[in-house]
This record gives C-alpha cells, structure tokens and sequence, in this order.
C-alpha cells in the first residue's frame, strides 16, 4: 500500500511545492506518493514561483512539473499525513473537516520538529531571496525526520 502525504500553504506556488520536493527525494516513489496544495484558489494551474523553482535546483531538486491545485474535502479521503505550513493554513484545513479522524491527519510540519512549538515557516511570497533560503533550510529539516519516521 502507498502512503500518501500532501503538504499544504496557502497559494501552492512557493513552500508546500517545496516541501512536496524535498520530501519526494527522501523517499522510494513505489512506496510514497507526496502531493501539494494550497488552500486559496488563487494561482490553480500555474507553476511554482520562480525563487521557488531556482532554489530547489540549486539543491538539485526539480519542481517544474508542479502545478498549483487547491485544498479539497476529499483529500481527507485520499492522503494518510496532511502537512500545513503555518497556523492560518492549519486552521483553514481543520475548519474543513468532518470528524475526528480527518483532524488527526492534519499536523502543523514544524511541529514535527519541535513538537507542539506551534511554529510557522514563514511566507516568503513577499520578501526576498533569503526568505526562500530560509525556508527551504527549514523543510530540509522538517521532512528529515519525517522520511526517518515514515
Ligand atoms: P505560498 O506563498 O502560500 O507559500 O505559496 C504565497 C503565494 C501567493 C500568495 C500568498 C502566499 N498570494 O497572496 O498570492
């Protein structure tokens, strides 16, 4: 059986299609299937950001195959492990779900860690390239020790 992951943020253009790369090159793909997705329509069918794509080669990661797509119910369905990158997209995620096992899916990625920090990688969309750095740095580190855990 494949497990499913699915990394979320609000617009699927710059952290979670970052995640769902670094967390891909971690883990044997006839095992996992990682996804991304954000919980707002507004980029739906464009690539990652620019400063997304050239920081993830830089670290010989290739996201230019991503497309954005949003949040939906059924992906408490479809996915074992749902990962949201910050309080708001936590929030948004469980508003949507229907019962208890859809909100034990849902776990905040850095809290993974240090658990229940409640800690935000922040959104870079609106800074500068060190802000991609950053967070790419610290999704290194998330989804080390969630490919050890799984
Ligand atoms: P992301 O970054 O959630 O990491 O993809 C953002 C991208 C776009 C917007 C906000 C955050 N936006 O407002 O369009």
């Amino acid at each position: 059986m494949t497990v499913k992951i699915l990394m979320v943020c609000l617009g699927n253009i710059c952290r979670s299609p970052l995640a769902e790369g670094i967390l891909q090159s971690k883990l044997d793909p006839e095992r996992f299937q990682v996804d991304s997705c954000g919980t707002s329509s507004y980029h739906i069918g464009e690539k990652p950001d620019r400063r997304s794509i050239e920081i993830a080669k830089k670290y010989d990661i290739d996201i230019t195959n991503q497309r954005a797509a949003q949040f939906k119910i059924s992906d408490f369905d479809t996915y074992d492990f749902i990962y949201p990158m910050d309080n708001s997209n936590y929030n948004n995620i469980i508003q949507l779900s229907r019962n208890e096992t859809d909100k034990q899916k849902v776990k905040l990625i850095l809290d993974e860690l240090q658990p229940n920090a409640g800690l935000d990688v922040p959104d870079p969309y609106y800074g500068g390239e060190q802000g991609f750095e950053d967070v790419f740095k610290m999704l290194q580190s998330a989804c080390d020790t969630i490919a050890r855990k799984l």
